[in-house]
C-alpha cells in the first residue's frame, strides 16, 4: 500500500472536515477522489501531507508514519495544489527548475528532467513566458510540471482541470495517464464524474467529510439497482408479445407507455438481442432503440439523495 489511513477525524473547531475516513491506496493504481464541494477533498491530501494537522486516526505512506519533517517520504511526493502556486517573477521554465531544484540539486540532471516535464504537459513553445502571459489551461499545465518535474513517486492532484478550456484538459488527463503508465501511483481530486470515469482505476465517494462508497467504477455501478436503462420505440405491441417478452427474461422493472419499451436491468447487453427476436418473430416494427447506463452521479444521487452537482 502506498497510502494507509485509518479512522481520520478533522475537524476545524466545531465543523467535522473528516469524519472516520478509511482510504487505502495501493502502488501503482489512480486513485479518484469524487466528491462535491466542501466535501474534505483538500482536507484529506493536506492531511495526507503533514500540512495540517489531524485530530484521530492514522496515515501512512510508503509503510512509514508521514511527519512534517520527513524529508525521505516528501522527496518522493509531488503536489500540484488546488490553487495554482507559482512565481509571477519567473519565467515557465525557471518556476520549473525552481520546485525541482528542491528536490535535484544536480543542475545536467534537472535540465533533462525539466525537458521531459515540459513536453509532457506540451509547454515546449512557452518555456520563456512569465505566468501572467499565459491562459488559465497553460497555466494550470505549469502548476503541475512544477509539481511532478522530480519524478515522484507518488503524485496528489487536487482539481487540476477546474475552469480549464477543453484542449489543456485533455492534455493534463493525458499526461496524468502517462505519468501512472510509468510507474506512479496517483490521488486525483475531481468532482467531475466523467473523469475519475476515463482516468481511475478505483474511486472513493466523499460528502460532507465521510467516504460514502468507494471500489471500481463497475462495482460502484453495481451498488444502484436502477443500473442500466433500455428504451425501444415501438408504436404497437399486442398484449401476448409484452407478456412473452415478460416471461422469458427477468427484469428488475419493464412498462410499455405511450408506445415506448422501457426496460431497467442489470444486464442489458445480454438482454437485448432476446427481445429483438421476440419482436421480430411477432413481426412487430420498432423504431429507435436507446440505451443509458448508470452513472457515477446515479450512484450518489442513490446514497445522498442528492445531485453530485447542484
Ligand atoms: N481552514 C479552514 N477553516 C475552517 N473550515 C475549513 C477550512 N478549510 C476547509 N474548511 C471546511 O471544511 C470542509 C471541507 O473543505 P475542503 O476544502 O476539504 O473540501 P473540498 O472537497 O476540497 O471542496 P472543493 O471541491 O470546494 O475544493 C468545508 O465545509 C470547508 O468549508
Ligand atoms: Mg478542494
Amino acid at each position: 500500500m502506498m497510502i494507509e489511513i485509518n479512522q481520520l477525524v478533522k475537524r476545524y473547531d466545531t465543523l467535522v472536515a473528516l469524519n472516520h475516513v478509511d482510504l487505502q491506496v495501493a502502488e501503482g493504481e489512480i486513485l479518484g477522489l469524487l466528491g462535491p464541494n466542501g466535501s474534505g477533498k483538500t482536507t484529506a491530501i493536506h492531511c495526507m501531507l503533514s500540512l495540517l494537522r489531524f485530530d484521530k486516526g492514522s496515515i501512512q505512506l510508503f509503510g512509514q508514519k508521514m511527519t512534517a519533517d520527513n524529508y525521505a517520504v516528501k522527496a518522493r511526493i509531488g503536489i500540484v495544489p488546488q490553487e495554482i502556486a507559482v512565481f509571477e517573477e519567473l519565467t515557465v521554465y525557471e518556476n520549473i527548475d525552481y520546485f525541482c531544484g528542491l528536490y535535484v540539486p544536480d543542475k545536467k540532471k534537472r535540465q533533462s528532467l525539466i525537458s521531459e516535464v515540459v513536453a509532457l504537459v506540451g509547454l515546449e513553445t512557452f518555456t520563456s513566458f512569465y505566468p501572467h502571459a499565459l491562459s488559465g489551461g497553460l497555466k494550470r499545465r505549469l502548476n503541475i510540471a512544477c509539481g511532478i518535474a522530480h519524478k515522484p513517486d507518488l503524485i496528489f492532484l487536487d482539481e487540476p482541470t477546474v475552469a480549464v478550456d477543453p484542449q489543456s484538459r485533455n492534455k493534463i488527463l493525458e499526461s496524468i495517464k502517462a505519468l501512472n503508465q510509468s510507474g506512479a501511483t496517483i490521488v486525483y481530486t475531481t468532482h467531475y464524474m466523467e473523469e475519475v470515469e476515463l482516468l481511475c482505476d478505483r474511486i472513493v465517494i466523499m460528502d460532507q467529510g465521510q467516504v460514502i462508497a468507494k471500489g471500481t467504477k463497475d462495482e460502484l455501478k453495481d451498488m444502484v439497482r436502477t443500473s442500466d436503462r433500455l428504451t425501444i420505440d415501438i408504436p404497437f405491441l399486442p398484449e401476448e408479445v409484452h407478456k412473452k417478452i415478460k416471461a422469458q427474461l427477468s427484469f428488475e422493472d419493464m412498462h410499455y407507455v405511450d408506445g415506448v419499451l422501457s426496460v431497467t436491468s442489470t444486464h442489458l447487453k445480454d438482454d437485448l438481442l432476446p427481445i429483438l427476436t421476440i419482436l421480430q418473430e411477432a413481426n412487430l416494427t420498432y423504431g429507435k432503440i436507446s440505451t443509458k447506463e448508470a452513472t457515477l452521479n446515479d450512484v450518489f444521487l442513490e446514497i445522498t439523495g442528492k445531485a453530485l452537482r447542484d
